[in-house]
């Protein structure tokens, strides 16, 4: 083989290994697709001094390889955040710390998933989950949803069907606290018969509580996992929503066994320990007040979202005003094609995901989900007043 040809690695893959169909992110001119935090709300003066604190104290710790669990330091506050917060019975000996709850729940997945298992979510779902989902073989199958939450008869019957089927059904996944993409949150009765069905089924609870601290209204409702004392709810959150993406923080809370089993899937030993120095420091001391400012800043860019809405697509198109999170879900009516818009709208300066990409059945097309954390109030208004112009232009604004 002649020197310059290049080295071919095509016979040499694993069967599983598959290629990355994760493009770089663009950004429209009014960029409602990914939820990102607005970069002028990052505590980014508080992270360096608490980062500098932190290292003048434990900065000589860096020689060491991080323990594989994570800081315990972080480990103890996360476990006194979920009893305070959430009702959770539990000490830091049960809290991993990963690299965004992104990791947490692909851990959960590898340490469940055989090829052609199956795992429910809500009707539409993140949709990083579900690729992970479908990345280790999972089968992924939506159960039917109302603002409440899962809709407890059609839960069950699906559980029975697929069971019937003689499938596996490894474990309901579900985002209870500002949902993404559909912006509400599960009520309590229906967290309690969640519980209840999936026990029946001996089937776990996976609960990704990313969300949580983003509440701008409404009463607060208690995690799932408080609601058991078995073992049967995996329950995952993160540093992204509260403080940046950027920091790659998240953690996990499951039992002990499954808890070693995942920790196995963990790659490159712990999380990083300079980015967990300086997040514990940071929040022992000024979390709550970030995550004040930071909602007072989201309601007014929902509401402007809202607004833009109410004046261009009111009587056309339907949406829930959402209590808390990043998302606005808007339902166009059907036969609204808003997935072959999607490109000319990016195009044309407005980026929205539409519904199929967060339904495992790929319905959904004459739903979009919009993102109003990162852009400011005014944007938010005028991409929204610029996407009904978009429709309006290539003639899909549907009659009022
Ligand atoms: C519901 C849900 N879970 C998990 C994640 C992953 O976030 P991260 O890995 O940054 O913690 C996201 C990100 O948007 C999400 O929406």
């Amino acid at each position: 083989m002649p020197a310059s040809q290049p080295f071919s690695y095509d016979k040499l893959f694993a069967k599983n290994s598959q290629v990355s169909t994760r493009a770089p992110s663009r950004h429209a001119k009014y960029d409602f697709a990914v939820a990102y935090p607005d970069p002028d709300n990052l505590p980014l003066e508080g992270l360096v001094e608490s980062l500098q604190t932190a290292l003048e104290r434990e900065g000589r710790d860096l020689a060491y390889y991080p323990e594989v669990n994570g800081l315990a330091s972080l480990r103890e506050w996360v476990a006194e955040k979920l009893a305070r917060d959430r009702n959770m019975k539990l000490t830091a000996d049960d809290v991993v710390l990963t690299a965004g709850s992104g990791e947490a729940i692909s851990m959960v997945i590898q340490a469940l998933t055989d090829p052609g298992d199956v795992c429910l979510t809500e009707e539409y779902v993140y949709l990083g989950t579900m690729r992970q989902m479908r990345r280790f073989g999972s089968e992924v199958v939506s159960v039917k949803c109302d603002d409440q939450g899962f809709i407890s008869s059609d839960l069950r019957a699906t559980l029975k069907k697929l069971t019937g089927q003689g499938k596996k059904v490894k474990y309901v996944y579900t985002i209870p606290s500002f949902q993404n993409p559909l912006g509400w949150s599960m009520s309590l009765p229906r967290r309690k018969e969640l519980l209840t069905i999936t026990k029946e089924y001996g089937v776990p609870v996976f609960e990704d509580d990313c969300y949580w601290d983003l509440r701008f209204e409404g009463e607060d409702v208690t995690s799932i996992h408080s609601l058991d004392e078995t073992g049967q709810v995996v329950y995952c959150g993160s540093f992204s929503k509260i403080l940046a993406p950027g920091m790659r923080l998240g953690y996990l809370v499951a039992p002990k066994g499954l808890l070693e089993r995942a920790l196995s899937f963990k790659a490159g030993g712990g999380v990083n320990q300079f980015a967990a120095l300086a997040v514990d420091e940071y929040v022992r001391h000024h979390l709550h007040e970030h995550v004040d400012v930071q909602n007072e800043a989201l309601i007014v860019k929902r509401d402007a979202m809202l607004a833009a809405l109410g004046e261009n697509f009111g009587g056309i198109a339907k949406w829930r005003v959402p209590k808390g999170g990043l998302y606005m879900w808007v339902t166009f009516p059907e036969g609204t094609d808003m997935a072959a818009m999607q490109e000319t709208a990016f195009n044309e300066g407005v980026g929205y995901y539409n519904g199929s990409q967060f339904s495992p059945e790929g319905r959904g097309k004459n739903c979009i989900r919009l993102c109003f954390g990162h852009p400011d109030a005014k944007t938010n208004y005028d991409g929204v007043t610029e996407l009904a112009r978009i429709m309006e232009r290539h003639g899909v604004m549907p009659a009022g």
